[in-house]
């Protein structure tokens, strides 16, 4: 079978995992934004949350039982990474439910409407129309005063995907060392034809013909966003 921009998570999740772990892609930071997000909402009532390409949710699970979502849940298409979702990171949470599905197919499925969707360093596999589908399905999944948290790698204004990629592998190759060299190189392989981070100023353009009438970068570090899209005009 042909490898896709999910294989590498589908087969050896544990080479994405001790990349994350080691906090390369600001995962830490990012997520205590998130959370700090996810507990003004927990304090305005019952609430419920959408994890688009939830992997195993290692960085957003200490935060959960404390905020108490009357619903969790997590979709991806990689079984492994909700597999230790399930049954290690979120394992205390009661109300965690997964779904191994598409993203853009699990929002048709699960229409909502959600408090919160969450997505972490996943839509930047999609290619432009598919990203543009997927906004418009948030903001049509999401309640009246729900929030959209995007957490992802954008390119800067102007800039191409080839320098993008050059920029962002050269980081890898000088500062992501405590991997091993093999496991390095598969994950190069894999951003290097897998990642199609668009510029921020587009996705903010994107999320406002999608009918977000908020869009606002929460933090960044390096490439590494995280984004608030709020007010669905359908609403
Ligand atoms: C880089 S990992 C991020 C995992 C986790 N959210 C995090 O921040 O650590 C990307 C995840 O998105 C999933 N993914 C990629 N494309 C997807 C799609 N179209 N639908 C569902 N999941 C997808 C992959 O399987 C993988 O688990």
């Amino acid at each position: 079978m042909a490898e896709d921009q999910t294989t590498l998570f589908r087969k050896s999740w544990g080479i994405y995992d001790a990349l994350a772990a080691e906090n390369y892609m600001h995962h830490r930071e990012l997520t205590a934004i998130v959370a700090t997000q996810l507990r003004e909402v927990s304090d305005s009532g019952p609430w419920s949350l959408l994890d688009l390409g939830c992997g195993n949710a290692r960085f957003l699970a200490p935060a959960l039982p404390a905020l108490l979502p009357s619903r969790y849940l997590g979709v991806d298409l990689s079984s492994a990474a909700m597999q230790e979702a399930r049954e290690t990171y979120l394992s205390g949470l009661d109300r965690a439910e997964f779904l191994e599905a598409d993203m853009s197919e699990a929002l048709r499925v699960q229409s909502g409407p959600w408090e919160v969707v969450y997505s972490s360093f996943a839509i930047h596999h999609l290619q432009l129309e598919a990203k543009r589908e997927l906004l418009g399905l948030v903001a049509a999944a999401l309640a009246p005063k729900g929030r959209f948290l995007w957490v992802d790698v954008f390119r800067r204004k102007g800039e191409d995907r080839e320098t993008y990629l050059e920029g962002y592998l050269q980081t890898m190759r000088e500062k992501w060392c405590r991997v091993s060299p093999a496991d390095l190189d598969a994950a190069c392989a894999h951003v290097a034809e897998f990642d199609f981070p668009e510029p921020l100023d587009d996705m903010m353009a994107l999320a406002a013909q999608a009918g977000f009438r908020r869009a606002e970068v929460l933090a960044a570090f390096g490439q590494h966003h995280a984004l608030l899209l709020s007010e669905p005009a359908q609403h």
